[in-house]
């Protein structure tokens, strides 16, 4: 058999799309007997950003798929592959990612979803980088994109504040350098119950009458707990797998599910000052597979000095499941 010739991969570039309307905490607090005050120093979030009704994950995946594949100054024929990481499109088949190839006029490149919650934007960086290695792709689109608000109950005192709407995208080529390192994955299944999204469509079937809806439900300290301690060490793994130290790092792109996680997993990889954390969560809040991408860009757009440094990504969520590796950011566009 022939051997294909592979090659390594870099992020060479990054999008990001965030719906227009602004939601603060003032808008959410009432339906769940909270504050401002409360929400801010439990999680670090202030404000969030929800869909239109009528806007669709595709068009979210859409927007912000163009601004990477545009940054990315390839054109669009010349994407090969699209990954994208989604809990939230409604639809079981046909994909989420076939949607966005025919629109982005691209409908002849290989299109599939993942299922990785919080986690699936990293999953989809892994594939991505060992689709590229093994000769089977060249360039490689990966999204995170979320529409949480049509999955989240606005009375639920556990979740309605954090999850949020969004997409980000980057493009993945290969490339002389090694820009991705392999990455570290893994489940924690026996906590499958921890974040649920239920009912199911089967227990639904029939009963659709706009009161019964699935939605995300979760146990907050397990998960609370699991993400600070057991995500700082598969952190400190990402690393050595890498060979990168965490004083090499220019930047910490955690998944954004709450500040003080983040902080937790700084303290505890010990990550000098000099390097950049990601705090989207404030004005993003949880975007679930989006929110890495988005921090990204996020953090580029506000550092562009990070762009071509190294960063460590580290995404976990519902399952539990999770996954991470060490990369090189994409060149600031704004620099
Ligand atoms: C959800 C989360 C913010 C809750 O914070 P917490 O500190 O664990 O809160 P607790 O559930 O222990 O509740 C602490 C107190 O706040 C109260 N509280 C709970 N929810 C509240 C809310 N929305 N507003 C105001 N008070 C609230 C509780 O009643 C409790 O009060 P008490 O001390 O008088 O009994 C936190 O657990 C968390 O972020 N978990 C991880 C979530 C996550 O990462 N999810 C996504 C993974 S992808």
């Amino acid at each position: 058999m022939k051997s294909l010739e592979g090659s390594n991969s870099r992020i060479v570039s990054v999008g990001a799309y965030r719906p227009a309307r602004a939601v603060p905490n003032s808008e959410i607090i009432d339906r769940i007997e909270s504050t401002d005050e409360w929400i801010r120093q439990r999680t670090g979030i202030e404000s969030r950003n929800f869909a239109r009704p009528d806007e669709s994950v595709i068009d979210m995946a859409l927007a912000a798929a163009k601004i990477a594949v545009e940054r990315s100054k390839l054109s669009i024929e010349q994407i090969d592959t699209v990954i994208v990481a989604t809990i939230t499109y409604p639809f079981q088949t046909p994909s989420a990612a076939t949607a966005l190839v025919a629109a982005l006029g691209n409908p002849q490149a290989a299109a599939f979803d993942i299922s990785a919650a919080c986690a699936g934007f990293c999953y989809g960086v892994g594939m991505a980088h060992d689709f590229i290695k093994s000769g089977t792709s060249q360039n490689v689109l990966v999204i995170g994109v979320e529409k949480l608000s049509d999955f989240t109950n606005p009375d639920d005192r556990a979740t309605s504040f954090i999850f949020a709407d969004g997409a980000g995208a980057v493009v993945i080529s290969a490339s002389k350098e090694v820009g991705i390192s392999p990455t570290v994955w893994g489940s924690d299944a026996q906590s499958r119950d921890a974040i649920v999204m239920e009912p199911s469509w089967i227990e639904l079937r029939g009963e659709i009458d706009g009161d019964k809806w699935p939605d995300i439900k979760q146990q907050g300290q397990t998960v609370f707990r699991w993400a600070s301690f057991a995500m700082s060490k598969a952190a400190k793994r990402i690393l050595e797998k890498a060979g990168v130290s965490a004083s090499e790092l220019a930047a910490f792109i955690p998944h954004q599910a709450n500040i003080r996680i983040i902080e937790t997993m700084a303290k505890e990889i010990e990550l000098p000052d000099s390097v950049i954390i990601a705090d989207d969560i404030r004005t993003s809040g949880n975007t679930s597979a989006a929110s890495i991408p988005l921090a990204m860009d996020a953090l580029l757009t506000k550092h562009p000095e990070a762009g071509g440094g190294l960063a460590l990504l580290i995404g976990y969520g519902a399952g539990l499941v999770y996954a991470g590796q060490v990369v090189q950011l994409p060149p600031a566009w704004n620099s």
